[in-house]
Order: C-alpha cells, then sequence, then structure tokens
C-alpha cells in the first residue's frame, strides 16, 4: 500500500477514534465540549496518531490497540495548538483553515478546552475499557506521555519558544527548543507505538528513540521553511507568522538551503537507524521522507 493511502486509512481510524473519546455538544457544559470537538475534529493531519499506529505495526500490535495510545498523543498536540495560537502565546488567527479556537468561541473557553483536552488524554490513556494492554505496560506509556508533554518536554520547549522572541539563538540552543517543543511529542508518538508491543527490547527501543528524534527535529524545520516559502491558502495557517512576530527559526539561521540540507541530513539519519529492522518498518521510512517532502 502506498504511504499515502496508508496515511488516509490511518487518518479515518484516528478521526473515528477521536470522535468517541471526545466528549459531545449534548453534554453540559456543552460550550466547552463544542471548542473541545472543534480544536480536535478539523482535518489535522494526524502525524503523531499515525507514528504511533505504524511503530506498533512495525512490532506486530493490532491496531486495536493503539487507537488509545494514538489518539492520547494527538490530544495533546490539539490543546498544544489550541494553546500556541492564543494572544498571549504566538496570536494567530487561522488554524487548519479556520479560525483558531479562540476566535470561533473567545479566550476563556480556549484555555479550558486545552486544559480538558490535555487531561482527557490521560483518561484515555488510563482508562481499562478503552485498552487491552497490561497496567505496567498503561503506566509506562502514562509516564513517556506526561514526561514529554510538561516542562520537560512540549511546554519547556513553548516556554523556551516564548522567551527567544527577539533574540538570537545559536544552532545549539535553536535545536533545544526545536527538540522540546515539537521532538519530544514525536518521539512520543513513536515510543508509546513501541510500549504497546511485548517485542521491544531496549535494543528496538533505543533504535526508534534514534529515528524520533531526527524526525521529531526535521519535522519542526520543515514547519519553519514552509512558514517561509508556502502560502497561507495551502498551510491553513498564516504564512509568514514566524518573521512577523521575530521568531529565531532554522531558516533565518541557516538560510532555506541550510535548513533544508539540515532535515534531508536528520532523515538520512533517521531511515539509517533503522536499518536492522525488516520490511514492516517501511512504512516509518516513508513516514520519514514524508516529513521533508510534505508542503502542509
Ligand atoms: C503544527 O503541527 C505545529 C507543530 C508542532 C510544528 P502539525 O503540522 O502536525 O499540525 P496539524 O496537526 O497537521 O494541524
Ligand atoms: C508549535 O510551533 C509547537 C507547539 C504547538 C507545541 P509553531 O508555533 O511553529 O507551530 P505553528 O506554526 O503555529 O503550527
Ligand atoms: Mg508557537
Ligand atoms: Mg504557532
Ligand atoms: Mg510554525
Amino acid at each position: 500500500m502506498p504511504l499515502k493511502t496508508l496515511m488516509r486509512t490511518y487518518q479515518q481510524r484516528a478521526d473515528s477514534a477521536l470522535e468517541q473519546f471526545l466528549p459531545t455538544e449534548h453534554i453540559q457544559p456543552a460550550r466547552l465540549h463544542a471548542a473541545m470537538r472543534y480544536a480536535v475534529l478539523n482535518g489535522g493531519k494526524r502525524v503523531r496518531p499515525i507514528l504511533t499506529y505504524l511503530t506498533g505495526s512495525a512490532l506486530q500490535v493490532p491496531l486495536s490497540v493503539l487507537d488509545a495510545p494514538a489518539c492520547a498523543v494527538e490530544l495533546i498536540h490539539a490543546y498544544s495548538l489550541v494553546h500556541d495560537d492564543l494572544p498571549a502565546m504566538d496570536d494567530d488567527d487561522l488554524r487548519r483553515g479556520k479560525p483558531t479556537c479562540h476566535k470561533a468561541f473567545d479566550e476563556a473557553t480556549a484555555i479550558l478546552a486545552g486544559d480538558a483536552l490535555q487531561t482527557l488524554a490521560f483518561y484515555v490513556l488510563s482508562h481499562d475499557s478503552y485498552s487491552e494492554l497490561g497496567e505496567r505496560q498503561r503506566l509506562k506509556m502514562l509516564e513517556t506521555l506526561a514526561l514529554a508533554s510538561g516542562s520537560r518536554g512540549m511546554a519547556g520547549g513553548q516556554a523556551i519558544d516564548i522567551d527567544a522572541v527577539g533574540k538570537k539563538l545559536n544552532l545549539a540552543e535553536l535545536e533545544n527548543m526545536h527538540i522540546h517543543k515539537t521532538g519530544a511529542l514525536i518521539r512520543a508518538s513513536v515510543k508509546i507505538g513501541a510500549l504497546a508491543s511485548t517485542q521491544a527490547d531496549d535494543h528496538i527501543l533505543e533504535k526508534l528513540e534514534h529515528y524520533a528524534k531526527c524526525i521529531g527535529l526535521a519535522f519542526q524545520i520543515q514547519d519553519d521553511i514552509l512558514d517561509v516559502e508556502s502560502s497561507t491558502e495551502v498551510l491553513g495557517k498564516a504564512q509568514g507568522a514566524d518573521q512577523a512576530l521575530d521568531k529565531p527559526t532554522y531558516p533565518t539561521l541557516l538560510g532555506l538551503r541550510g535548513a533544508k540540507q539540515m532535515a534531508a541530513e536528520l532523515i538520512e539519519q533517521a531511515v539509517d537507524s533503522l536499518s536492522s529492522f525488516d520490511q514492516k518498518a517501511d512504512p516509518l521510512r516513508w513516514m520519514a521522507q514524508y516529513i521533508i517532502q510534505r508542503q502542509f
């Protein structure tokens, strides 16, 4: 199955699982639930759940076992976007081709929707009826997701990002920011998929960790590149937003060519780290290429 078809299959699977996990608008508080659904069920690429499904599948895990872990990561991601778009942060009006959550609702509702999406992620991952996995495995996944989302992961990276506005970061500092704000959750998507398998020994985990670290950094470098090169229409979010806010990015530091070269090298490294895996890992190899070839 070509990657495009495979991605569409997993996007649809993630969308319908997310739809089930989210509270309906008919339950009170209706406006909060409507905002949560609006922020999630709006055509995201679902890169993180796809990575969880692909990693688990490469290690023989049935898809039904991966629904809750895959959705948990996407719920954290959706919350991070709602808060990232707030006036206090990037102050963006457009997300996934629609008004951002605080524009469609209001700021207080968007803050609360983000909060509630975050806790829903942990609820989904921990709840007995959503999982056929043992408690030990689920606990390890919870630990992984908590660490990747918090001050030593995504939220920490966002703090570095806010602090870096208008400043010149060097390459090591910029890498540190990207590894945290975006890389951490992408790493967690892969690791959680691996943790669902009983086959994932230390060697396999280490190789997958390196793969995920490389694609996670490349993902944000490509996001920076697209902010310069793409259009608002294609992106579904405001093009040029980084420059408008004077954010340090890979293209500002290395130029577009340098940024593209860096991303390509990271993808090469990511694919190399899967060299001992059989063809069941091919979709992970294709996914690595997709990350730098994507147009939005
Ligand atoms: C955008 O993430 C924010 C970053 C972490 C770079 P995605 O590019 O995965 O956004 P969606 O989920 O497809 O909208
Ligand atoms: C977002 O980085 C990272 C997180 C949401 C954690 P950006 O601010 O570059 O993401 P976009 O470009 O708004 O999607
Ligand atoms: Mg941001
Ligand atoms: Mg932003
Ligand atoms: Mg961006």
